[in-house]
């Protein structure tokens, strides 16, 4: 089996020496890659920057932008079985980075932003049989009505949410894991190596 992984947040650049990002640490997703190779399926990891080691026996393709982890993953998911998105993707990117370190000048600076592709939407239109598509949804409020409608609207075959109010780059996390066959899983508190553990033994 060959599982293809993402991981971490993407970096949209303002000039050549200034960017935009998130505060995702990558950690999930180098959990859920880690764990993948444990039980023996090839791993690619297509990760964005991340202060974290390479895992074992996984393939590490490293992007910065929205666009190159776009291009990576398309390039990667017709050999997989299974895509698992974990990364923090970028939905926004500066539409017209400057070539050269800006100048400061009195008044404000108005950057205008425009929407990246929707990388795990267009995997699940490309989905072939046999093909599955994990994704994730970090979400307020209604946490598995927005998760499932996501779910739907993507094409995904699971959605893990978890709450944005239990914050970035911890090390326990939370989810409840959604199927397209209507399930419910509850997941955590707990670190997540163990949270990656168990998402695999309910969808593998
Ligand atoms: N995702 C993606 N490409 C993007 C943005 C997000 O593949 N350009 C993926 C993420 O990796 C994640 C899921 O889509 O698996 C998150 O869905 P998204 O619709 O972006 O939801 P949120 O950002 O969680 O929330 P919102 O809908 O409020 O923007």
């Amino acid at each position: 089996m060959k599982i293809l992984v993402t991981a971490g947040p993407t970096r949209e650049k303002i000039d050549p020496v200034r960017y935009i990002t998130n505060f995702s640490s990558g950690k999930m997703g180098y959990a859920l890659a880690r764990e993948a190779a444990r039980r023996g399926a090839g791993v690619v990891l297509v990760s964005g920057p991340v202060a974290l080691p390479a895992p074992e026996n996984v393939r590490v393709v490293n992007v910065e932008s929205a666009a190159e982890m776009f291009d990576a993953v398309a390039r990667e998911f017709p050999s997989c079985d299974l895509l698992v998105m974990a990364a923090a993707v970028a939905d926004y990117r500066v539409a017209h980075p400057a070539a050269e370190k800006l100048k400061k000048s009195p008044g404000d600076l108005v950057l205008t932003l425009e929407r990246t592709a929707d990388i795990l939407a267009e995997m699940g239109r490309r989905k072939t049989p046999g093909q599955k598509i994990l994704g994730f949804a970090a979400e307020s409020g209604d946490l598995a009505g927005r998760a499932r409608e996501k779910l739907h609207r993507k094409n995904l075959d699971w959605i893990a949410a978890n709450l944005v109010a239990d914050g970035f780059g911890t090390d326990d996390d939370r989810i409840i894991l959604l199927s397209a066959a209507g399930t419910e899983l509850e997941i955590g508190p707990a670190p997540k190596a163990e949270i990656a553990r168990r998402i695999f033994d309910a969808i593998l």
